[in-house]
């Protein structure tokens, strides 16, 4: 059966103590409500709803180019109440799945799970045992059936001895659904609209009600402050880990390595402590990353190896190059394969030809260099006059010495020798050698200053 997803997401978050709204908060580099929306996205809905209340902006540019339909709560009334600002969206004949915004580890498989629960019954309530379920709605069974969900507010004292817990996440039919929500009353202990009464009305009318559970707790765990924010983190940063390891990468500690976004490997890549891979990251066959390195939106392809303490950024490195320690690959670098980038290299806008290497205290900006050149220790490419930047093109095969400084626009020709020291305003024609240092004296019979008294 079609159906569609209503995600609760108009909580304040009072007590995650921010100026953003408390779905916004990310785990795994991605916003919770995000997260969620991508999961859904998975499935095969037919629309998602969102109802939103606070932060309405800042909410709408995260789930910006997404199909969401945007539902206002203005007032946080309940999650019953939540419910309704999405009933216009809400087909008669279609199932519709309710998603808590705070909840961003919920699975896929455990929302199909859930669905393929409900195409056996009338109302299908995904639910779990936890050693302390105070605070939570508490599952009410008679012989097994269920019957009700009762609030921790409103519960007796036996019925808070109940381990079963109501996870937020339910699917049922659209027209049960508008027929029930019409019902609901705010006589409780939070004066609010409970979306949890439809269960009783539910069994009330004799509906098949029935269960579904997560594999794991964490997956329906919800946040309310940056403790649990913390905590929802690490266990990600855990399963992420693991689905690692199992597709073939070995880690040199799983408790060590953070993924914000989406990294694909290859297989045999070996990463050791404290990296940190941020958007998308791919990583190819046999790839080596050292301690501390962070790598954003970028591919490293088959058989690199990245020192330890290096950071790339937008940037591609090429098969068998090396970078680092210490190198920094700004957006826009380019190291084509076997080029090499070692300690205090910094590449921006810039392309290394094949096998062409800058190994020391480099800046090589809005540069192509080409295939087999060296870049010598201390090369700097002035690329910024204060106002515009320039280019420098260095063709094949090209030495440039040590501490050159080499001033945009310039080319440097295929072969070309710059001597070090140089200061290069000129292009240097193929095979030349360019010399653009002062001369060096040698002063016969020289004394030392002596301290004075
Ligand atoms: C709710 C359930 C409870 C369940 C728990 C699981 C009800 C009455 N209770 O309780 O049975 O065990 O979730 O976490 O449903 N929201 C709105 N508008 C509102 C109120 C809430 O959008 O007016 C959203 C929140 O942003 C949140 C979700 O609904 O994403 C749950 O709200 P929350 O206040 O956390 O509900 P609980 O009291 O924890
Ligand atoms: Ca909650």
């Amino acid at each position: 059966m079609a159906f569609s997803v209503v995600v609760l997401a108009a909580g304040k978050g009072t007590r995650m103590k921010s100026s953003l709204p408390k779905v916004l908060h990310p785990v795994g580099g991605v916003p919770m409500v995000q997260r969620i929306i991508n999961t859904v996205e998975s499935l095969d809905a037919t629309a998602v709803n969102l109802v939103y209340g606070h932060g309405a902006d800042q909410l709408q540019s995260a789930v910006e180019g997404r199909q969401v339909n945007w539902c206002l709560q203005k007032e946080q009334l309940g999650t019953g109440h939540a419910v309704m600002q999405a009933v216009d969206y809400i087909a008669d004949d279609e199932d519709v799945m309710i998603l808590v915004g705070d909840a961003p580890l919920i699975r896929a498989e455990t929302l199909e799970r859930l669905i393929a629960v409900k195409a056996k019954c009338d109302l299908a309530l995904l639910t779990v045992h936890l050693d302390d379920p105070t605070g939570m709605g508490r599952i009410i069974r008679k012989d097994d059936n269920i019957v009700a969900i009762v609030e921790h507010k409103d519960a007796t004292e036996a019925q808070r001895a109940i381990t079963e817990i109501n996870t937020g996440m339910m699917v049922m039919g659209g027209k049960d659904l508008k027929r029930w929500l019409v019902a609901l009353t705010n006589e409780n202990a939070q004066g609010e609209y409970y979306l949890t009464d439809v269960i009783a009305m539910a069994a009330s009318e004799g509906k098949r009600i029935q269960s579904a559970h997560p594999d794991s707790p964490m997956e329906v765990e919800g946040v309310n402050n940056r403790v649990q924010l913390a905590r929802l983190e690490r266990t990600l940063q855990s399963w992420q880990a693991e689905a690692l390891m199992t597709a073939g990468v070995t880690l040199a500690d799983p408790t060590r390595v953070d993924v914000r976004g989406h990294l694909t490997t290859g297989q045999d890549v070996f990463v050791d402590v404290n990296c940190v891979f941020i958007g998308n990251v791919s990583v190819g066959d046999n790839v080596v990353i050292g301690p501390n390195c962070v790598l954003q939106d970028c591919e490293i392809a088959s058989g690199a190896v990245i020192e330890a303490n290096s950071i790339i950024e937008s940037a591609s490195v090429g098969e068998d190059c090396t970078v680092g320690p210490y190198a920094r690959l700004r957006p826009g670098a380019v190291m084509e394969r076997k080029s090499k980038v070692g300690n205090f290299v910094e590449m921006k806008k810039a392309t290394l030809g094949e096998g062409a290497k800058a190994n020391h205290l480099t800046y090589l900006g809005d540069a192509v260099i080409g295939a087999n050149s060296n870049i010598g220790a201390g090369t700097i490419t002035c690329n910024y006059d204060g106002v515009n930047k320039s280019k420098t093109l260095i063709g094949e095969s090209a030495f440039i010495g040590s501490n050159s400084a080499l001033v945009a626009p310039v080319e440097i020709g295929a072969g070309a020798t710059v001597a070090a020291g140089s200061i290069v305003t000129s292009n240097v024609p193929d095979n030349h050698l360019a010399v653009a240092r002062s001369k060096q004296r040698n002063i016969a019979g020289w004394t030392r200053p002596t301290k004075k008294a």
